[in-house]
């Protein structure tokens, strides 16, 4: 297997989320799997704030594979590995996650919304409104 876009380094805030993709291509359809440097046990395991996704494609003989993790901890801090095999061979590759801890108050939505202010009630779509009518009365049977 040929990994045709490797994951890519990441960072962000505790709480927020990423992803990692991978995209590999091989003949026949190679596995993918994903691990956490250090760690024996592939993901997501049995972590619900990790999941991960595979779909065929965009290539013929391609598979692209997504690591998600919801809610960083710094835990997670860490690299993490997309390993894929099929009959003829195994390869992989790997990219880091950094954790930044989002309690810095340089960072925090405060310090830097002093500079504007938001009228909420400009953005208020009042479409919205009609809208719910249909969904309730809406004939599910059909
Ligand atoms: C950082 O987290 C935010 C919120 O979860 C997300 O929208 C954004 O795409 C993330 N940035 C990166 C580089 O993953």
């Amino acid at each position: 297997p040929v990994i045709s876009m490797p994951p890519q380094d990441v960072q962000n805030f505790t709480g927020n989320d990423v992803i990692f993709g991978c995209e590999v291509s091989a003949y026949p359809m190679p596995h993918l799997e994903w691990k956490k440097k250090g760690n024996k046990m592939f993901l997501p395991g049995d972590d619900a704030h990790i999941s991960v996704q595979a779909r065929g494609g965009p290539q013929k003989y391609g598979v692209t594979g997504w690591l998600q993790i919801q809610g960083l901890k710094k835990s997670d801090e860490g690299v993490y590995i997309c390993h894929t095999k099929n009959k003829h061979g195994a390869t992989y590759a790997s990219a880091r996650l950094k954790v930044i801890d989002g309690s810095s108050p340089a960072f925090t939505a405060g310090s830097r919304s002093a500079s504007y202010s938001v009228e909420y009630g400009d953005y208020y779509d009042h479409s919205d409104d009609e809208d719910e009518e249909e969904y309730e009365s809406g004939d599910y049977e059909n």
